[in-house]
């Protein structure tokens, strides 16, 4: 502003006094930076607003008044814009610092234990209090470990590709364990008797996947080899199992089987969880369910472990351990074990 331009008569004041008010009112003030020069701009000692008040000496004496009034709340507007703007600019910086320590906090999804870990948990800790301690053996066996110490001939079946998958290891064919006995051996080979041990852990077949077959899945094995070892020991020790694991009324029967390690040899029936023995589809109406296979250990694998059968006896079982999480959580499809869909898995949160 130069004082030339300058008119002081009253009009002429009026005219600059509107056209600082709409310059004020146009300024947009979004950082402190242009609040700065919006300050020094019209609010400074040489700011456009004092430059103003330098020339009312020169407006005619009864034109002071009027003149005064109007460049006072000229200024007031500008103080006015200046400090709100100040405060939001202010307020708004504030928050990007602060933390509301008193805001409640995100909810933390906790996560939920796979039910057959669940499973296998409760069937260790089942057998450890009677006295039974876990070992476990390779995925990856030989022949020997899998079938030929386990009493199975050369021709049996099992051995068949269609079964087994093989796989090559250096020189020699290995195969992925088809059955967790194959550690009852190492067991055997590793440790004098008394034996008493479970032994846990994932076996392959080569099966095509469905709701009731899949190319892996679980096992627990148990042994138990001491002198004077009967069938009757079995027996209970598989009933107390069924007790322990299904509940207080669970009943056992015992069918005569085959397997070539034990001799004799039997599958285990549990009373059915789900209809109560009345008979429904799970037990196909016979009120039975099917949970595992067992047997006194043949001589053979005794011997063939290292162990002399003239002196020890013992017996071994096996069980799936999907078998039983699907009798005791109703679930009627392998496949769900191993997609890790996590509305499958959530439900298992109680059991954490
Ligand atoms: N190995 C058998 C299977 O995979 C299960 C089994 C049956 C294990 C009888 C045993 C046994 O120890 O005595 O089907």
């Amino acid at each position: 502003m130069s004082c030339e331009t300058l008119q002081f008569n009253i009009f002429g004041m009026k005219g600059k006094i509107k056209e600082i008010e709409e310059e004020i009112k146009k300024e947009g003030l979004s950082n402190l930076k242009e609040l700065e020069d919006f300050r020094i701009k019209y609010l400074g000692s040489k700011g456009k607003i004092k430059g103003l008040f330098g020339w009312l000496k020169e407006v005619k004496n009864e034109e002071k008044k009027e003149a005064g009034q109007l460049m006072n709340a000229l200024r007031k507007m500008a103080q006015d814009k200046f400090d709100m703007s100040k405060e939001t600019l202010n307020s708004s910086s504030e928050d990007e610092n602060k933390i509301d320590l008193s805001r409640p906090s995100d909810q933390i999804e906790i996560g939920a234990r796979h039910p057959l870990s669940l499973v296998r948990s409760e069937i260790i800790e089942i057998f450890n209090r009677v006295g039974f301690t876990v070992s476990e053996g390779p995925e990856i066996e030989d022949d020997w470990h899998n079938f030929s110490a386990l009493n199975f001939p050369p021709e049996h079946p099992a051995r068949d590709m269609q079964d087994t998958f093989f796989i090559e290891k250096g020189e020699k064919e290995m195969a992925l364990r088809t059955h967790t006995s194959s550690v009852q051996v190492r067991v055997m080979e590793g440790q004098k008797p008394p034996l008493r041990t479970i032994s846990p852990g994932r076996v392959y077949r080569n099966e095509a996947i469905s709701a009731r077959a899949h190319c892996f899945f679980h096992q627990v094995e148990g042994l138990y080899i001491d002198k004077d070892v009967s069938f009757a020991d079995l027996k209970q020790t598989l009933l107390y199992f069924a007790k322990e694991i299904f509940g207080e009324k669970a009943k056992i029967r015992l069918r005569p089987s085959y397997f070539p390690f034990t001799e004799p040899s039997a599958e285990v029936d549990v009373s059915c969880t789900i209809c109560n023995s009345k008979g429904c589809n799970v037990c196909k109406y016979t009120g039975w369910l099917e949970i595992l296979g067992c047997g006194m250990v043949d001589p053979n694998v005794l011997e063939a472990s290292g162990i002399d059968s003239k002196i020890y006896s013992g017996f071994a079982f096996g069980m799936g351990v999907e078998r039983i999480a699907q009798l005791k959580y109703k679930v009627n499809d392998l496949r769900l074990y191993s997609e890790n869909d996590v509305r499958f898995l959530k439900q298992f949160k109680a059991g954490i």
